[in-house]
């Protein structure tokens, strides 16, 4: 029998909070949280709440994500966010390209760089990916797709024990609070499963695909799909911490 994968939650508070109430979020989230169970939740505050949050949550089994890094350590880069120091005060995972970002300018070569220094620094990526709405009604949601994977993980390789997670986020979907169709969904990971695999053997054992856009504790269940699609990136429903942990019970439950 295959081993059942890790499933992920990943909370994308964007910059929805202030930094007394991240901290005061956390503190509830790791307080109800528990063991966890099988799943992995991954906090990610804006990033001036990112060493605090750390603290609270250094000892406990939640992990700290960025939003964005930069992709270089140091250097004259006013404003950017290092890796290096992201890692330094406790993230394991960095958001990379999500269409937030892309939005405002980030390119496909910024975030295939950016998928470089997080792996440089250990940590995971979670490269997002997804077509606009225009380009959904365009039918073009498949080369968007393959293009923008391929672009992310053009020439990265990953030492032994490293992964990447790939999140699916269908960009006209994103807190509009109605999740994609489950036939797209499940049509798109496969997609995105036969892309990586296309990349060489090198990436094949060594990615996850998770879903994003509008997930909450009713629909999650749809988006976790046996070893296929382990998880999930969660916006607007994350911001409280009983929706957040219930989310995390119903993927337990599967
Ligand atoms: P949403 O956001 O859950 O509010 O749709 C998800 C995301 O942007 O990652």
């Amino acid at each position: 029998m295959t081993k059942q994968k890790k499933k992920y939650i990943i909370a994308n508070w964007k910059m929805k909070l202030g930094q007394a109430e991240s901290l005061t979020l956390a503190k509830e989230v790791k307080r109800k949280y528990r063991d966890g169970g099988q799943a992995e939740m991954v906090l990610c505050p804006t990033a001036t709440a990112l060493a605090e949050v750390g603290k609270i949550l250094a000892g406990s089994k939640i992990k700290l994500g960025a939003q964005n890094i930069f992709y270089h350590d140091s250097g004259a880069y006013t404003g950017q966010i290092s890796p290096k120091v992201a890692r330094e005060i406790g993230c394991e995972y960095a958001i990379i390209g999500h269409s937030e970002r892309r939005k405002l300018g980030e390119t496909d070569e910024d975030v295939n760089r950016k998928v470089e220094a997080a792996l440089k620094n250990n940590l995971i990526p979670i490269v997002c990916v997804g077509e606009t709405f225009r380009e959904y009604e365009e039918k073009k949601t498949e080369v968007v797709i393959i293009g923008q994977v391929t672009r992310a993980l053009e020439d990265i390789s990953l030492k032994e024990g490293q992964k990447i997670i790939i999140a699916y986020e269908p960009v006209w979907v994103i807190g509009s609070g109605q999740a994609v169709d489950h036939g797209i969904f499940q049509h798109i990971v496969q997609i995105i499963v036969h892309t990586a695999v296309e990349m060489g053997a090198e990436l094949a054992d060594k990615f996850e695909v998770i879903y994003g856009g509008s997930v909450d504790e009713e629909n999650v269940r749809e988006f976790i799909v046996g070893n296929i699609s382990t998880g999930v990136i969660v916006g607007n429903n994350s911001l409280e911490a009983d929706k957040l942990i219930k989310i995390v019970e119903n993927i337990n439950e599967l």
